[in-house]
């Protein structure tokens, strides 16, 4: 696992664009699978301010609330097709949204032979996607309950929060061939510290990147201020202790 840590956000935000866009640059037709949120938003909003061509990138979201209208502020449709697929120019049909049981959208990655690249956003309980604490490690696709701190802490972008969500289980994500994990302020501390060092537990289910074989994790100071610097010395490369 290698584990980036930088001065702030904005620093982040920069870093995960150079490392996408490297991919892009790599595999026009990259299969991108994205994160929503507000964490990774600076990071679009820096793609966007470049000159990449997305043109033939396909995009798979992470997750999708239940029950909110079609066109919706708050849903993670309106988010990717808003922050992402319009100002990327990247063509609507090459966008897939999870919807209904979640099968459909293990049906869709299969058909696009699996995601490339998967960026990754982290929960203050520890969560990711919405596989909230108590996932299976090998989860599929599936509607969940959301549990009251991720309502909580999703309210200011949606209201009311919806209860359920369909989200890529923990197998899904671990499937993707490249994983890059982002977290911003102290209010991640806590879990990044958890899912990093910690235990591989479905307590935590973000510790469940652990297993990937390519993992790269970027932190602001912040972010990682719960982690020491002797809990990167072991066959991680932190790079900016
Ligand atoms: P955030 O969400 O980027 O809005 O903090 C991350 C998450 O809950 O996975």
């Amino acid at each position: 696992m290698d584990v980036v840590v930088l001065d702030d956000a904005e620093a982040v935000a920069a870093y995960v664009a150079a490392l996408v866009l490297d991919a892009v640059v790599r595999e026009p037709e990259l299969v991108l699978g994205v994160a929503t949120g507000a964490t990774p938003l600076p990071v679009y909003r820096a793609l966007a301010r470049g000159s990449g061509d997305f043109s033939r990138v396909r995009v798979v979201a992470l997750d999708e609330y239940v029950g909110l209208p079609a066109g919706h502020r708050g849903s993670y449709t309106e988010y990717v097709s808003q922050e992402i697929a319009y100002p990327l120019g990247i063509h609507p049909g090459n966008v897939v949204m999870p919807w209904g049981s979640g099968a459909e959208l293990e049906r869709r990655i299969t058909e696009l032979d699996g995601v490339d690249l998967q960026l990754l956003g982290i929960g203050r309980n520890g969560h990711l996607a919405f596989n909230e604490p108590g996932s299976p490690l090998d989860s599929r696709a599936r509607v969940v309950e959301l549990t009251e701190s991720t309502r909580a802490a999703n309210a200011a972008y949606v209201d009311p929060v919806p209860t359920h969500a369909v989200t890529q289980g923990l197998g899904t994500i671990l499937d993707a061939r490249e994983l890059v994990l982002l977290a911003t302020g102290t209010v991640k501390a806590r879990a990044v510290s958890a899912a990093l060092t910690g235990a591989v537990t479905p307590d935590c289910p973000a510790s469940v990147v652990q297993r990937h074989p390519r993992v790269t994790v970027v932190l602001d100071a912040a972010a990682a201020s719960m982690m020491a610097p002797w809990q990167t010395s072991s066959g991680w490369s932190a790079r900016a202790w």
